[in-house]
C-alpha cells in the first residue's frame, strides 16, 4: 500500500495533510526518512511518525452504548450521529452493523469489517438480538405466547419465533432473530401494547458492557472478535 494511504487509514490526516507530513520528513519506514508519498509499505514495515511507531490494523471493532437522541447513521445534516460519538478515533471506512431507532439505546457494533457485518446482518444467519423492553401496558400470558410464536406486523410474513422473558408486569427481555424496520415496536403494537423504552442488550454472542454509560464506547477485545468470527 502507498505510504500516504497507509497514514490516512490510520487517521493521521487527509491525503494532502499526510503528504505534507511526508514532505516535511516526519515519516520514516524501517529506519529511513521517506519523502515519497507513493513509497510502498506492507504489514511488516516499521512506520514511524514524529518518532512514534505506528501500528497498522486492517479491521477495527467498536461497541457503543448508543444513547437516545442520536441517529444510527455515519453522516446527518441535522442530528448527531453515532460516529460523532467516536471522538478522536479514526472513523474512516467505519459503518454500523445494523441500526437502532433514534430513541433506542444500547449495543451498536461499529466496524470496517464488511464480511463480518454481512454475516451478522444476513437474514439466513438468524443472529439473536436481545432487547430490554419497557411497556406502556401490562403484558399478559397470551401476548407472551403470541410473541413467542410469531405475530402479524403488517409484512408478508409473520415474525419468526421469539423468546420472551418477563421481568415485571410491564417489562420483558425480547430476543428476536430478524432485523425488520421498527420490529420490536411493531411486535408490541401487534399485541395491543406499546414500547415506552427500548434498549438492545446483546447482539449474537456479544453482550453490552455494563460499564459503558449511554454515549460511551470501547474497542472489542480479542476474545469478543474471535467469538463473533467463530459463532457468526
Ligand atoms: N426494534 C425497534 O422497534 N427499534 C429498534 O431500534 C430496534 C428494534
Amino acid at each position: 500500500m502507498r505510504l500516504d494511504k497507509y497514514l490516512c487509514e490510520l487517521g493521521k490526516g487527509t491525503r494532502s495533510e499526510v503528504k505534507d507530513l511526508i514532505k516535511k520528513k516526519k515519516v520514516s519506514v524501517d529506519g529511513s526518512i521517506i519523502t515519497d508519498a507513493g513509497y510502498q509499505v506492507n504489514d511488516n514495515s516499521e512506520v514511524m511518525l514524529d518518532g512514534e511507531k505506528l501500528m497498522y490494523e486492517e479491521f477495527r471493532y467498536y461497541m457503543l452504548n448508543k444513547p437516545a437522541g442520536v441517529v444510527s447513521a455515519t453522516e446527518d445534516n441535522i442530528d448527531k450521529t453515532v460516529i460523532d460519538l467516536l471522538e478522536g478515533e479514526n472513523t474512516r471506512g467505519l459503518f454500523l452493523v445494523g441500526r437502532l431507532d433514534k430513541d433506542t439505546e444500547g449495543l451498536l457494533l461499529i466496524t470496517n469489517d464488511g464480511d463480518m457485518s454481512h454475516r451478522l446482518l444476513s437474514p439466513k444467519k438468524h443472529v439473536d438480538k436481545c432487547y430490554y423492553v419497557e411497556l406502556v401496558n401490562k403484558i399478559d400470558k397470551e401476548s407472551i405466547a403470541r410473541l413467542t410464536e410469531g405475530v402479524d406486523i403488517g409484512d408478508d410474513e409473520l415474525t419468526l419465533p421469539a423468546k420472551v422473558e418477563a421481568i415485571s408486569p410491564t417489562s420483558v427481555y425480547l430476543t428476536i432473530t430478524e432485523g425488520r424496520y421498527h420490529q420490536v415496536k411493531r411486535m408490541m403494537l401487534a399485541v395491543d401494547n406499546e414500547v415506552k423504552f427500548l434498549k438492545r442488550v446483546s447482539f449474537g454472542p456479544l453482550e453490552l458492557d455494563k460499564n459503558l454509560k449511554p454515549g460511551e464506547y470501547r474497542r472489542l477485545d480479542d476474545d469478543e472478535i474471535l467469538m463473533l468470527q467463530i459463532k457468526c
